[in-house]
């Protein structure tokens, strides 16, 4: 199905064109390619044509006309006769295969692009992963006799993941784990099981956007409750809970994504009391638990919620390696069962030797652990550093965890700043990416993953960047972009 906008649609998303200098078809244009490096206005989808935008617009055919010459000469935009002009990413955006397929900020922008990527908190593989392969290899003549087929999970990989969720206070079965590619993958499935078309599916506001793109994906519809500074707000959640009744809800206890929240012992016990009376099936996002930077993580989510309606999903994505596309559910083993019922539609089952890797990693995972959050927190500290020397007005809490810090930059410019902080050499994530409805303009987040003689340099480009968006006051100026 193609995707198109309306005049009238596009002239709100444009807003106010009028923060931004220069001939009116240069900020229309800029306008656009804002949108579509937001991911605000999807790749491949049919603009209007030039007479609709400009009526919408109020300006003249020639300025669109200009406009879309200029998406057009930037790669932002493509014509083909016949299908009129579609948006689009330059290749050097795209990995070199022109179009794309998803929001601009996703990772196959990242590999071969000159651009530092700030937009993605990944960091890079330890040593110890290299080695875990090797081992890895050493093993799989045990499988080769075998199909090569675990729908499941390799055994070992699913009896690591159950000894690990066990030791940090959650017991588990390996009959309790389903290995999936990521935990992304692992939260699809179960939007895929459970939800249907209109359900209503609970998430903090903000929240991870890839969750929000999935909830989208599948016809459900997100409920956002927003997050306070300091955390959950129970009131709120159990108003959602009575109003809503959502069909499921997505947490992140742990190191929340984007900012860096961890519940309370208590938020995760009156967390679970809302739930549970409520019957809620509940997915809780464990992907950053590993990484507590400044003292230990309460009991998991999951012990205070009832087992036959918590999925708890986990991934070695951040703790070791996004390169082994490693990650888990773990439920009831009814559920679990009918977890891998739906896989089985998609794929059947992961590769041998990352399950292999993966399991030996998780095995030596206390041995490997320390270094890892010596050096994040190593990073973490040497960003707040730099930020509170070159960007002072920038606030942030330092998180005790987790791979980012969620900025408030105290005006509206975070969709300028990304599109600023391109020309200084920077791709990051626009606040609105993480939110339910283009809400958190002000809010930047910026991820510690890179060290210190990257990170600096990266926060002087920003400083640049800033300066250039708040020339004009732009940090106390009006929201820049209307939703529509
Ligand atoms: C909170 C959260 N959930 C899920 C994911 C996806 O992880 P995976 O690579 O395991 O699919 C990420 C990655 O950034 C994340 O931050």
């Amino acid at each position: 199905m193609v995707r198109t906008v309306t005049g009238p649609q596009l002239a709100a998303l444009i807003g106010d064109r009028s923060e931004t200098g220069g001939p009116a078809y240069a900020r229309v244009a800029a306008a656009i390619r804002r949108l579509v490096l937001d991911g605000r206005l999807p790749l491949e989808t049919r603009l209007p044509g030039e007479r609709d935008l400009a009526a919408a617009l109020g300006v003249s055919r020639t300025t669109v006309t200009a406009a879309y010459d200029e998406l057009r000469g930037g790669g932002y935009a493509v014509s083909r006769r016949g299908s009129g002009t579609r948006t689009a990413l330059p290749p050097s955006r795209t990995n070199g295969s022109a179009g794309g397929a998803g929001p601009a900020w996703m990772p196959w922008t990242a590999d071969g692009s000159d651009l530092l990527d700030l937009a993605h908190a990944a960091p890079e593989a330890p040593a110890q992963v290299r080695r875990a392969y090797d081992a890895a290899l050493e093993q799989l003549p045990r499988h080769l006799p075998g199909s090569g087929y675990h729908l499941f999970g390799l055994p070992e990989l699913r009896a690591a993941v159950a000894d690990r969720l066990t030791a940090r206070g959650l017991p588990t079965l390996p009959e309790q784990v389903l290995v999936t590619s990521g935990a992304q993958h692992a939260f699809t499935l179960v939007l895929q099981l459970v939800t249907g078309p209109g359900d209503r599916v609970l998430v903090e506001q903000p929240t991870y956007p890839n969750a929000l793109d999935a909830i989208g994906r599948h016809g459900a519809t997100a409920v956002p409750v927003a997050l306070t500074d300091d955390g959950w707000d129970l009131a709120a959640v159990a108003a959602a809970v009575g109003q809503t009744a959502p069909r499921m809800a997505y947490l992140m206890p742990d190191f929340h994504n984007p900012t860096g929240l961890l519940a309370t012992e208590a938020e995760r016990r009156d967390l679970g009391a809302v739930l549970t009376r409520s019957r809620t099936l509940t997915v809780v996002d464990e992907t950053l638990v590993e990484l507590a930077l400044d003292g230990p993580v309460p009991p998991p989510l999951a012990t205070y919620l009832p087992d036959d309606l918590t999925v708890t999903v986990g991934s070695a994505s951040k703790t070791l390696w996004g390169g082994l596309r490693v990650g888990w559910a773990r439920a009831s083993t009814a559920l679990i069962r009918r977890l891998a019922a739906v896989r089985a539609c998609v794929d059947m089952g992961s590769a041998v030797v990352e399950q292999l890797a993966t399991a030996e990693l998780l095995g030596g995972l206390d041995a490997t652990l320390p270094a890892r959050r010596a050096e994040l927190r190593t990073h973490r500290d040497a960003l707040v550093a730099a930020l509170a020397e070159r960007l002072p007005t920038w606030r942030a809490r330092v998180p005790a965890g987790g791979l980012v810090l969620w900025c408030d930059l105290g005006g509206p410019v975070s969709s300028r700043l990304v599109v600023a902080a391109e020309r200084h050499g920077i791709r990051l994530a626009a606040g609105p990416r993480f939110g339910v409805d283009g809400a958190f303009e002000r809010r930047l987040r910026l991820p510690y993953t890179h060290p210190p003689d990257v990170l600096g340099p990266a926060v002087d480009a920003l400083e640049q960047a800033f300066r250039t968006v708040t020339a004009d006051g732009g940090a106390a100026a009006e929201p820049i972009d209307a939703v529509a």
